[in-house]
């Protein structure tokens, strides 16, 4: 039985994942809340994605657990996640290239909930679920229909991304979690990326991470900083712009000159 999320519906508690010697994440405790929109940032290599990555299971911490709805699910798979509602994106787009389109969500949307081969759903699942309101209700809402029947290796990062999006979202998970949602696309696609996001707000609960701040500061509640593993700065933007530490770190330079003033 879940117990009432007090603590928030995801939480660290004092993770910490080595490589070699090298603390990746490093005593790091987190609380992601209910419904809303969290922003994780850091420079390359503060841990980030190492952080995600444990959430999700893709690796088990060295000390530490990782809790949702009060729940122990450290040496939980990630598809046990996802069966509890955590989804993911990853930093690098993950869509198969030689499918259509509409092809791709029909797959994200059964992988996640049958045990199906993935063969078996490439012969048989994608043909009779294309017309899946469900997923024709993803095509408009990501702006892909007119793309739909298009191979994903022939779309723009940004049509990509979204349906990278898609694909997670096609879940309905409670929480969502971008991994650099953003990373290499253009100012119009930024935006279209972020339209799609925006639906989403108060909905359900999202914890985005980027290495630049300035297109989620509008779109993000709370934002907490990484910096070499360990979480030295959380609260508002501006909170987390006055700290002491993250205004040491070289971090502040990045802030600022996206903010179009010196450090
Ligand atoms: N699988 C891995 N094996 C060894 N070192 C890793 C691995 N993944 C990440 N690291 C190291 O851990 C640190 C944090 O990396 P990462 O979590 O990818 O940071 P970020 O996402 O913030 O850029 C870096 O020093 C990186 O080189
Ligand atoms: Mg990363």
């Amino acid at each position: 039985m879940d117990t009432p999320a007090a603590g928030g519906i995801v939480q660290a508690k004092g993770v910490t994942k080595r490589f070699g010697a090298h603390a990746a994440v490093d005593a790091v405790d987190f609380t992601l809340h209910e419904n809303e929109v969290a922003g994780i940032i850091g420079s390359n290599g503060a841990g980030k994605t190492t952080f995600f990555n444990l959430i999700t299971g893709y690796h088990r911490p060295d000390e530490g657990a990782i809790l949702h709805k009060g729940v122990d699910i450290t040496r939980m798979t990630p598809q046990q996640r996802v069966a509890r509602g955590i989804m993911r994106t990853f930093q690098l787009t993950s869509t198969f290239d030689n499918l259509s389109v509409t092809d791709n969500l029909v797959l994200a949307f059964f992988r996640a909930y049958r045990e199906s081969s993935l063969l078996d759903l490439l012969l048989n699942t994608c043909k009779r679920y294309r017309g899946e309101p469900r997923i024709d209700a993803a095509l408009e809402t990501f702006d892909l229909q007119e793309v739909r029947g298009r191979q994903a290796r022939n779309l723009s990062l940004g049509e990509k991304r979204r349906l990278e999006i898609a694909m997670a979202v096609l879940v309905e998970p409670e929480v969502l979690l971008l991994d650099e949602p953003l990373a290499g696309l253009a100012e119009s696609e930024i935006r279209g990326v972020l339209e799609v996001l925006e639906k989403h707000v108060g909905r359900r609960t999202i914890l985005i991470v980027e290495h630049k701040i300035s297109h989620v500061r509008e779109f993000l509640q709370r934002l907490t900083v990484m910096h070499e593993g360990r979480i030295i700065a959380s609260g508002s933007y501006e909170e987390c712009l006055r700290h002491p530490e993250v205004r040491r770190s070289y971090w502040q330079i990045d802030i600022a000159a996206e903010d179009g003033h010196a450090a």
